[in-house]
């Protein structure tokens, strides 16, 4: 399967399963496993939305694959502005109806080939970097950087290698760089699906020069943020 192919299969399959993604963030229906399960995932949800907040606050933020507004509403919360971009006109719809912000602008693109045309204090992106191709990543980073005003950061939260997150009737998740997925009708779609160990990711982006942490929140969560690199060329 090619780079295109997946990733256009990567977006019908999130552009179907908007009306459902929150169930997973929710751990309700399929990915139900019960209230200890939802205590603790929901005690690691905590620390990333404490993390989350000094970043942002007061902050120009540009929020990359923000799907159905799970974390748009911290950043409408917590930043001055918020421009959120998806491929998938279904999870923005979903956004713009729950979050109703007025400092918040929606646009609709694919960020593969979209080039911002001004810089933010902050670029966001939640449970989005597992599924950049590895192929990908370099040239994802390098229009992060772009996006960015001097000394600004990149802050993005994905998931750890942990079969609990995924749903009851999912395969088991490994480490090959895709992932089987259903929607609640059957429907299946195979998508990217990569898993970085928070001190190997960090090690890589320092080596690219940007610079801070990549933490794991214990079990299901990891999350980084990295100050963009001072010496880019910005043509
Ligand atoms: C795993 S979801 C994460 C959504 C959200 N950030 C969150 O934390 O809940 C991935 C999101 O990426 C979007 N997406 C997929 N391919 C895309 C692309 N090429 N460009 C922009 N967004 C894309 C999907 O529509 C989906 O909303």
């Amino acid at each position: 399967m090619n780079g295109k192919k997946i990733l256009d299969e990567q977006l019908t399959y999130y552009r179907a399963r908007a009306p459902e993604y929150d169930e997973w963030f929710m751990r309700t229906g399929r990915y139900d496993r019960g209230p200890e399960h939802r205590a603790e995932w929901f005690s690691e949800v905590a620390i990333l939305e404490a993390a989350v907040e000094p970043v942002v606050k007061g902050k120009q933020v540009l929020e990359l694959a923000c799907g159905t507004g799970r974390w748009t509403k911290y950043l409408a919360r917590w930043a001055a502005h918020t421009l959120a971009v998806d491929a998938a006109p279904e999870a923005l719809q979903i956004n713009k109806e729950q979050i109703r912000a007025a400092n918040v602008d929606y646009l609709e693109a694919d960020v593969f080939s979209w080039l911002p045309e001004k810089t933010f204090d902050v670029v966001f992106f939640s449970f989005w970097l597992s599924h950049i191709p590895p192929q990908r990543f370099a040239s994802f980073l390098q229009m992060v950087r772009r996006a960015l005003k001097p000394s600004g950061h990149a802050f993005f939260m994905d998931s750890l290698f942990e079969q609990a997150s995924t749903a009851r009737d999912h395969l088991a998740i490994d480490k090959s760089g895709f992932a089987q997925r259903k929607l609640n009708d059957g429907r299946e779609f195979r998508i990217v699906k990569v898993f970085y160990e928070p001190a190997i990711l960090e090690q890589r982006l320092r080596k690219d020069g940007w610079h801070g942490w990549v933490r794991s929140t214990g079990k299901f969560f990891l999350y980084g943020c990295m100050m963009k690199p001072a010496e880019i060329d910005e043509q």
